[in-house]
C-alpha cells in the first residue's frame, strides 16, 4: 500500500491552510466519485483493476507462451506517450538492471521518436533476433508508432512466413487506421477502452501485455492496484490522494512552488518519474495553469540539479518516492589501507549509506526552502507498482478537479502535429503549409 508523510511540508504551511485544502480536496473528491464533472467520459480507468476479467489476462499469457513456442527473443513495443510510458515504467522497474531477465524475451520500446538513427538501430537488433512486435494506438494514426510500425512490420513479412502470427495490435475497438489494417491482415487484437485515456491506461492491455511479456505477474500487478483503489474509497483526512492534492494545490497556489520535482533514491524507478510526469503534465497543464512536473533519480542527480534546487529559484518543491525495503543486499568491507577512508562504513548495507542520504537530502532541501512530500511503498515489485500507479492516477483525478480542470483532455498536443504535417505537406494540409511557410 501506498503511504505518505507531509511531514516536511511543515515548516511551510500552517496547519489552518492545510485543513482548507483538504476541505478543496474534498469537494474534488466529490467531484470525480460522483462522475459528473468535466472529462466524465473519460473515467473507465477507476475501476479497471476490479474490472479486468481473468479471461483478459489468459489472452496476454497465451501470446507470451505462443511466442516462447515460436523462439520469440525480441519483442519490439511500438507506442508513444500512455501507449508506451506505463509498459516501460514497470518493465525498467521490474527487470534486473544489468542481465537479461530469465525465461522471458528482450522487451525494447520504438515508436516513441522520430529518429532515424534509433530506428535504424533498432532495425540492428531485429534483424539479428527472433523478433515479434506488439503495436499500440488508441487512435490508430499516431505518427511515430505509425512510421516505426511501417518499417518493422515491412521487415518481418520479408523474414517470417508467420509475420502475422508475430504482431499484435492494441487499439480503439471499432476505429482507426490500426484496427483496419489488423482486422485486413488477422492480427491478434486487444482493446482500449473507449473509457480510459493514453496516460491512465497502464492496467489495460496497453500496460499488461508487454509486461507480461516480459516475463512479470500482472494478477499480482492488479491486486496492488484493486487494495490501493479500496484505500482510497474513503472520503477522510487520512485518504493518502486527498492529503497529496490538498497539498500539491496548497504549495502552488498559494506558496508560489511552481515546480513539482518527484525524487527517487532508486535508478529502477526513472520511469516511475518519466510515467508519472506525462500523466500530471498532460492533465493539469492547460488553461494557463499547472505545476510544472520535473523528475530526478538521486544521488545521482545531486550531482548535477543538487545545487539548483538546494540554491536556485524557490519555486520548488520535492515528492519522494521512498521505498522501504532493498531486493538485495550488499555489505561494505573493511580495508587495511583505508585510503579512502571508508572504514567507519565497514559491516553496513549500501542501503543504510543511501537512506542517510536521502534523510540528509530531505533536512538540507528543507533548510533550503524546498517542501518535501513522501510517498511510500514497501518494495519494487508488480504488488507495489499496481498501487502507486492507481494511487497516482487517482490522487491526479482529484488534484485536477482541485484546480478546476478537466483532466482528461489534452487539446495543446495537437499545435505541434499540426505544423508538423504542414511543413510535411500531408495531403488535406495544403492551405496550411502555405500558411506556416511564410513564418519560417
Ligand atoms: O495520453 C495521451 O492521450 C497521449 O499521450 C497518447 O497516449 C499518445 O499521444 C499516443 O496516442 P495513441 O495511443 O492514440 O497513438
Amino acid at each position: 500500500m501506498v503511504k505518505i508523510s507531509l511531514g516536511g511540508c511543515n515548516p511551510f504551511v500552517k496547519k489552518e491552510e492545510y485543513n482548507a485544502y483538504v476541505q478543496k480536496a474534498f469537494a474534488a473528491f466529490d467531484e470525480l466519485q460522483g462522475e459528473k464533472g468535466a472529462g466524465n467520459d473519460f473515467l473507465g480507468w477507476k475501476t479497471l483493476p476490479v474490472d479486468i476479467p481473468e479471461s483478459l489476462v489468459k489472452d496476454c499469457e497465451a501470446i507470451r507462451d505462443d511466442w516462447a513456442a515460436r523462439g520469440v527473443n525480441l519483442v519490439v513495443v511500438i507506442g508513444i506517450g500512455g501507449s508506451y510510458l506505463g509498459a516501460r515504467c514497470a518493465i525498467e522497474a521490474l527487470s534486473h538492471q544489468f542481465l537479461p531477465q530469465k525465461g522471458a524475451p528482450r522487451v525494447v520500446f520504438a515508436g516513441n521518436n522520430l529518429s532515424e538513427d534509433y530506428l535504424a538501430e533498432l532495425m540492428d537488433l531485429v534483424e539479428q533476433s527472433n523478433a515479434a512486435c506488439v503495436v499500440i494506438s488508441k487512435s490508430g494514426t499516431t505518427t511515430e508508432p505509425a512510421v516505426a510500425f511501417r518499417i518493422v512490420k515491412e521487415y518481418l513479412e520479408k523474414k517470417y512466413k508467420d509475420a502475422s502470427e508475430r504482431i499484435v495490435a492494441i487499439t480503439d475497438a471499432k476505429k482507426g487506421a490500426l484496427k483496419t489494417l489488423a482486422t485486413q491482415e488477422g492480427y491478434r487484437t486487444f482493446v482500449v477502452p473507449d473509457n480510459v485515456g493514453g496516460r491512465f491506461s497502464v492496467l489495460t492491455p496497453v500496460g499488461l501485455l508487454p509486461i507480461v511479456l516480459a516475463g512479470f505477474d500482472i494478477r499480482a500487478m492488479l491486486k496492488g492496484a484493486a487494495d490501493e483503489r479500496e484505500a482510497l474509497l474513503a472520503k477522510t483526512e487520512d485518504n493518502a490522494a486527498i492529503q497529496y492534492a490538498a497539498i500539491r494545490n496548497l504549495l502552488y497556489s498559494e506558496k508560489g512552488k511552481k515546480v513539482e520535482i518527484l525524487v527517487s533514491f532508486e535508478p529502477r524507478l526513472q520511469y516511475l518519474g518519466e510515467w508519472w510526469k506525462q500523466l500530471y503534465g498532460e492533465s493539469e497543464g492547460k488553461e494557463g495553469c499547472g505545476i510544472y512536473p520535473a523528475s530526478v533519480i538521486f544521488t545521482t542527480d545531486l550531482h548535477s540539479m543538487g545545487q539548483f534546487i538546494q540554491e536556485g529559484e524557490r519555486v520548488l518543491f520535492e515528492t519522494t518516492v521512498k521505498v522501504e525495503n532493498a531486493k538485495r543486499s550488499v555489505v561494505i568491507g573493511s580495508d587495511a589501507q583505508n585510503l579512502d577512508q571508508l572504514n567507519y562504513l565497514a559491516g553496513e548495507h549500501v542501503e543504510h549509506c543511501n537512506r542517510m542520504a536521502q534523510l540528509g537530502t530531505k533536512l538540507a532541501h528543507i533548510d533550503g526552502g524546498v517542501p518535501q512530500i513522501e510517498i511510500s511503498i514497501d518494495r519494487v515489485d508488480e504488488y507495489n507498482l499496481g498501487a502507486i500507479f492507481y494511487f497516482f492516477e487517482f490522487a491526479c483525478g482529484v488534484s485536477a478537479y482541485l484546480l478546476g480542470i478537466n483532466p482528461f483532455n489534452q487539446p495543446g498536443v495537437e499545435a505541434y502535429k499540426k505544423n508538423m504535417f504542414a511543413l510535411l505537406r500531408k495531403p488535406g494540409y495544403e492551405a496550411q503549409t502555405e500558411e506556416i511557410l511564410k513564418r519560417i
